[in-house]
């Protein structure tokens, strides 16, 4: 079994060293508030006395604390040469592509990852890891990454794993806003949302998400025409729902900046395509070509 150390023991850290260590490897653990350690010496994990300890050539060194400023600040306390660092601190694109940058600098090898799970899901059904950086570093810690979570390799540019992770993110943000107000208007109405969310909208949002891989073609082949529904229709639905909510003494704020961009591609002479045109008015190299 492969010898491996866990840098940081958050949530997330500990459920990572836990899973690991329940997996059979031998673990070893750092963390700068040192208690949180001992749960997992109980369960059989070597505590290091600094991260000099914890970061050896030849480990395989697990990284997952608050942010990537903290990554370096923890890491710049050992050396890095003949080391594999795969990074699970969750950040930004460019933060993971100097970072890779960073490491290989020092004599490591690099790997970005992006949790897509809460620290519970680690080592479950259903938690998912996105992956991207060193190829070498993916195929030879395969078993090991695949002990936490489905592993996914998404290229050798460290920053996918981020922007997907952020992608998801933002859909999931999206689909947040989009539930939160339609609830304010069914509870304008003085019902509960529990059964509205369970048998009306959830099922609702998962025939419409049915439609988004046709979407997503259509936006690769940047077709904007639509025999679905174009945005004259749309703008008009989204008016009539805005006055609605308004009559309900609901706010509109979360759903306001999609109506202003119906309008805004309306006004640009676009009353006939698709929704899956709106891309053109947030992607701006799309809108150029
Ligand atoms: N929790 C989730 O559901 C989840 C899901 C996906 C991704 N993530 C990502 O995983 C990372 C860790 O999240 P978490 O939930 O484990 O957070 P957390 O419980 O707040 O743990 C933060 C970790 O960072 C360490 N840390 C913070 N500042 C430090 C510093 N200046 N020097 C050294 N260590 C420092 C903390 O050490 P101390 O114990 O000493 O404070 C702790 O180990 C974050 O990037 C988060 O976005 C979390």
């Amino acid at each position: 079994m492969t010898k491996i150390s866990i840098v940081g023991l958050g949530l997330m850290g500990t459920a990572l060293a836990e899973t690991l260590i329940k997996a059979g490897h031998e673990v070893t653990v750092w963390n700068r508030t040192d208690r949180k350690a001992e749960p997992l010496v109980a369960l059989g994990a070597t505590r290091a006395a600094d991260v000099a300890e914890a970061v050896r050539p030849g480990s395989l060194v697990i990284v997952c604390v608050l942010d990537y400023a903290t990554v370096h600040d923890v890491l710049r306390q050992a050396s890095l040469e003949g080391t594999t660092v795969v990074n699970l601190t969750s950040g930004r694109p460019a933060e993971a592509r100097r970072t890779a940058e960073w490491v290989r600098e020092r004599g490591g090898e690099y790997l970005d990852g992006g949790v897509m799970a809460v620290p519970q899901m680690i080592g479950g059904p259903g938690a998912l890891i996105l992956y991207s950086g060193s190829q070498e570093v993916f195929d030879r810690h395969r078993a090991e990454l695949g002990a936490l979570a489905e592993a996914r390799y998404v290229g050798a540019d460290a920053g996918l794993a981020p922007l997907l992770d952020m992608a998801m993110l933002t859909g999931m943000y999206g689909q947040i806003a989009g539930a939160t107000q339609a609830m304010a208007l069914v509870r304008s109405a003085g019902l509960p949302v529990s059964d509205f969310t369970t048998t009306l909208l959830l099922p609702w949002l998962r025939a419409m998400g049915e439609l988004l891989p046709g979407w997503a073609a259509e936006i690769d082949d940047r077709r904007w025409e639509t025999d679905m529904s174009n945005l004259g229709v749309n703008d008009a639905v989204l008016e009539g729902i805005a006055v609605a909510m308004r009559e309900q003494g609901v706010e509109t704020n979360l759903l306001t900046p999609l109506q202003q961009i119906v309008a805004k591609r309306i006004a640009d002479g676009h009353a006939g395509h698709g929704l899956q045109s709106l891309i053109e008015e947030v992607h701006p190299d799309l809108h150029r070509s």
